[in-house]
């Protein structure tokens, strides 16, 4: 995919605040600080559009890229994120939640998963709440360039089998640093989004 337009438009807190442009949207869901954010980036082309950091928490907000006017991704703020105070976190689930359950331009979510470590409960959960109310996903099992090549099917197994990936849901070796995968994730969101 060929990216010639990539704009950031609002990072919202409520839903009142999200485009009403209607086009098709593919969310981001994963830990904190597994690489949402990176993700975006190398699949636009763009070093800093979303904003990274390599402390987690940094998203906070649902953050709204439109991409060559015919699709936005929606970077979500990550789970699992010990430090942030259990109210806060009870808000941004219920705002993910609401998300995800309601937004009719919803296509698909992106779930991120590091490629490295066996996937964890959170990421179990994620994945067994997207397929409870039937929402596609694409899993990106990302930093793998962390891991030598040697090993990345022993690791993409223990991802595969530790969500119970359904076969419909492609699962797709990711990285961020050196741009593997990028093509066949392109590819996967095409299919979800029509384009
Ligand atoms: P939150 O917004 O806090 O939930 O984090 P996030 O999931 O958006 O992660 P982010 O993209 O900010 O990346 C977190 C850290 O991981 C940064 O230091 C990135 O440089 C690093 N990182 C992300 N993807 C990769 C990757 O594919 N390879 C390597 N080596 N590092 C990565
Ligand atoms: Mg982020």
């Amino acid at each position: 995919m060929k990216v010639t337009k990539a704009e950031w438009v609002i990072s919202a807190v409520k839903p009142a605040q999200y485009p009403a442009d209607a086009l098709p949207e593919i969310a981001l869901a994963g830990r904190s600080n597994v690489g949402k954010s990176s993700l975006i980036n190398r699949l636009i082309n763009r070093k800093n559009l979303a904003r990274t950091s390599s402390k987690p928490g940094k998203t906070q907000t649902i953050n709204f890229y439109r991409i060559n006017d015919i699709l936005y991704f929606a970077d979500m703020p990550g789970y699992g994120f010990a430090k942030v105070p259990k109210s806060v976190k009870a808000a941004w689930g219920r705002m993910i939640e609401g998300y995800l359950l309601h937004r009719r331009e919803l296509c698909g979510v992106i779930q991120v998963i590091d490629l490295r470590h066996p996937p964890t409960r959170d990421d179990q959960n994620m994945y067994a709440w997207l397929k409870h109310y039937g929402i596609p996903a694409i899993v990106a099992a990302t930093k793998a360039d962390k891991i030598s090549k040697g090993q990345w099917p022993k690791h993409l197994k223990r991802i595969r089998e530790g969500i119970g990936l359904v076969p419909e849901d492609p699962l797709i070796l990711f990285s961020a640093q050196t741009g593997q995968g990028k093509e066949e994730l392109w590819k996967g969101i095409r299919r979800l989004t029509g384009n």
